[in-house]
């Protein structure tokens, strides 16, 4: 294992979050919202809109995004970036899925 290897962390099962949904976990003080797409994949961005910090996991998951429940910007949830016009991105973590377990890649 080399410095740049994440932690691997198992925060639950697939099951456990809605299609189209999210759930929140906790990291120290941060909150990472954890989405699950309507294809059953998983994606982990900090529970924080790069507007004015709005809870992403409150927002709508659509095509591969969430839009941002407060002020509608649309954020990429392969990447973290603001769509279209808007400017700004949101932390993101390696998560994948080893059976129905979600495991959540944390550090170095
Ligand atoms: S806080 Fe997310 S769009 Fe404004």
């Amino acid at each position: 294992m080399n410095a740049m290897t994440p932690h691997w962390v198992s925060i639950g099962k697939l099951a456990d979050i809605p299609r189209q949904g999210a759930r929140c976990v906790k990291n120290g003080a941060m909150t990472i919202a954890i989405f699950r797409t309507f294809d059953d994949r998983v994606f982990a961005l900090e529970d924080k809109c790069p507007h004015r910090n709005g809870p992403l996991s409150q927002g709508i998951v659509h095509d591969g995004c969430v839009t941002c429940p407060l002020h509608n910007w649309v954020i990429s949830l392969e990447t973290g970036k603001a769509q279209g016009a808007d400017e700004g991105e949101t932390r993101r973590f390696p998560v994948r899925l080893d059976g129905d377990k979600i495991m959540l890649g944390l550090g170095p």
